[in-house]
């Protein structure tokens, strides 16, 4: 279907099932991915912001990681790396076009509780990395996607976050109505809305008896390409959080 449907209200009702949606369509119509970069305009420009407080002698779990695309790079800086993604179709492109040998992708819901408790069992306190996840979570998800991200870090990980600035989400609006962002089209009409979320927030969710930020910078997600132009950057921060006790 053409054009923008910002009013449509047959959403997938779940995250699960919006996610998968979005990740069916964007495959099958090989439409781009809207935030999609190679690794060198992307997680490479973060790297600074997550190497000075990762400790590169753990694995690292790429919360939400998508179809991938940044996920590989950490194949080469640390030992062991995880993505994880709720939609199993993204999971099945990232294993078909993001390998790197000390990589593997599952399908995982942040939010299932068991599934994390699982993870962190089986591997330990890690690193994590999240990249463009919490900004369009439900306000009410937030606190339980950033308690997975902390029971993962246990008492010797390093979490590092990387979200879309509140307010950057207001560009994109007008410049889909204008046609000027095409790829933007399938999430909003699969229901996932960004909304951005302010470092203020994310700090609020902490509790600081027992967590502490270590480092919080403003920083860009990505070069957006536009319809006719080269694109923008998006604004965005970065901050790493590690355990009190650590
Ligand atoms: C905007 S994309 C970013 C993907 C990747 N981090 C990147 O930067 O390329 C957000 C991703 O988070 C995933 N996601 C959303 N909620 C999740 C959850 N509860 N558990 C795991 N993944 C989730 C979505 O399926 C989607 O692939």
């Amino acid at each position: 279907m053409q054009g923008t449907r910002l009013e449509m209200t047959d959403h997938p009702s779940t995250d699960a099932q919006r996610w998968e949606s979005y990740w069916s369509e964007v495959t099958r119509e090989k439409i781009r991915v809207v935030w999609d970069a190679p690794a060198d305009e992307g997680v490479a420009f973060d790297w600074p912001n997550i190497e000075a407080h990762a400790d590169r002698s753990r694995p690292i779990v790429h919360l939400g990681c998508g179809h991938g695309r940044q996920t590989a790079f950490f194949g080469d800086h640390f030992p062991r790396v995880v993505g994880v993604d709720l939609s199993p179709t993204a999971i099945e492109r990232a294993r078909a076009h993001s390998a790197h040998p000390r990589v593997e992708y599952r399908v995982l819901d942040a939010v299932d509780p068991d599934a994390i408790a699982a993870l962190h069992e089986e591997l330990g306190d890690v690193n994590v990395y999240v990249r463009g996840v919490m900004h369009q979570l439900a306000d009410e998800l937030q606190g339980p996607f950033l308690a997975a991200a902390l029971r993962l870090i246990g008492a010797s990980g390093t979490l590092s976050v990387l979200e879309l600035r509140r307010g950057a989400e207001q560009i994109f609006f007008p410049l889909v109505k204008l046609g000027l962002l095409p790829f933007l089209r399938p999430v909003l009409d699969n229901g996932i809305v960004p909304r951005g979320i302010t470092p203020k927030r994310l700090r609020a969710l902490l509790d600081p008896e027992t967590h502490e930020v270590v480092s919080s910078v403003p920083t860009v997600l990505v070069r957006i390409a536009l319809v006719g132009s080269r694109g923008f950057k998006v604004p965005a921060w970065h901050m790493s959080i590690r355990a009190r006790s650590a």
